[in-house]
């Protein structure tokens, strides 16, 4: 602003310029947002080098009858700006005061929100559809309050029948329960469609369950194929395919005989130990996670039994069919080595962020 030079300057257009002046430095002591800041100002428009003082030491070069005009318009300016100033200093000091008595610091970098991510279990059971899904596998969902036919009655679990006892059962009301196990959805695909069909149904079970090892809500995937002439070798050569493909090749699969009342014959199926390859120790120590003996439990499964096909309306003459059921904690706990079911469930991020990369930014 040092458009004022000696030469050729009236009074109005010196009062011009300093009205120019002044509303410029009106607007600057307006955004200044720091005490800082209007000290600035002050300097810029009031100090001893500012621009009041240039424009004061053009008045003698102007004409003699404008300078008393100009010289009160001069001082106004800076009466005005110097008003202006301390009204602002003012309320920047009380504002910092306010903030510093609610613990807020203006000066600090904001804090950025963060993206939220996947959570492990979720990553694990989305993988192991996607492994199933690869070889055909739909994938399907069902509710999680179930009625006593779906997640009983329709899988040969009769009323009485002692296997309600190996799941202790969160009821809602006399017929309705939250579901068990994800076994309902092998009744509600094969109500809704007909064979051939293959499927996979991951979801939420509930049990009346809580300790170490057992949470009262927790992950299953259930998988079912029905077809003609389906054998326990195509489960087998299913299973193994899922293990290699969820751990690595060298995993070896060994299936147990076991019972289940919706499948005939039933296997429990152990994978070799994933933390101490099979061998039961861990450097010196026994393996914790095999208990020394080389093999964990991963799933039940089985032949489905011809009363479940009798329960949904297929001809069991006609139909054979597989099904297994499988916990999602489980598979994550040996694939990442967690040995503390809970971890899964205090969402600390410190255990999150490691499934899934650093935190990220918007
Ligand atoms: N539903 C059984 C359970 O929760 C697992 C299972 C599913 C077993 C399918 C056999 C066949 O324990």
């Amino acid at each position: 602003m040092q458009r004022n030079t000696e030469v050729d300057i009236s009074g109005s257009s010196f009062v011009h310029v300093l009205d120019q002046l002044l509303e410029e430095g009106l607007e600057d002591i307006r955004t200044a947002r720091t005490v800082d800041e209007i000290e600035q100002a002050r300097i810029a428009y009031l100090g001893r080098k500012g621009k009041v003082a240039a424009h004061m030491a053009s008045l003698p070069s102007l004409p003699a009858e404008d300078r008393p005009q100009a010289g009160q318009k001069a001082n106004a300016v800076k009466t005005e700006l110097t008003q202006a100033l301390q009204e602002a200093r003012d309320r920047l000091e009380q504002q910092a005061k306010a903030d510093e008595e609610a613990g807020f610091d203006p000066t600090l970098p904001g804090r950025t929100p963060w993206i939220g991510g996947v959570h492990p279990i979720t990553q694990v059971q989305d993988e192991i559809c996607s492994v199933f899904a690869r070889i055909g596998f739909d994938v399907v969902a069902g509710p999680e309050v179930e009625t006593d036919f779906y997640n009983f009655e329709a899988l040969n679990i009769p009323q009485d029948h002692p296997a309600r006892d190996m799941q202790d059962t969160l009821y809602i009301s006399d017929s309705i329960v939250l579901r068990t196990h994800t076994s309902p959805l092998q009744i509600r695909t094969m109500r809704a469609g007909m064979p051939p069909l293959a499927a996979v149904a991951p979801g939420k079970v509930y049990r009346r369950d809580a300790d170490l090892t057992h949470s009262p809500m927790f992950h299953q995937i259930e998988g079912f194929l029905v077809d003609t002439q389906v054998s326990m070798a195509d489960l087998r050569g299913t299973l193994t395919y899922f293990v290699h493909h969820i751990f690595d090749s060298q995993t070896r699969v060994r299936f147990r005989p076991s019972f289940f009342p919706f499948t005939e014959p039933s296997a429990e199926v152990d994978i070799s130990c994933v933390i101490c390859g099979g061998s039961g120790q861990t450097g010196n120590e026994p393996c914790r996670v095999c208990k020394q003996t080389g093999w964990v439990e991963i799933l039940g499964c089985g032949m489905i039994d011809p009363a479940v096909f009798t329960a949904v309306g297929y001809d069991p003459e006609a139909y054979t069919g597989f099904a297994f059921g499988l916990g999602v904690e489980r598979v994550a706990m040996l694939k990442y080595g967690i040995d503390d079911l809970r971890l899964f469930f205090e969402n600390d991020l410190r255990f999150l962020h490691q499934f899934q990369g650093p935190p990220r930014t918007l």
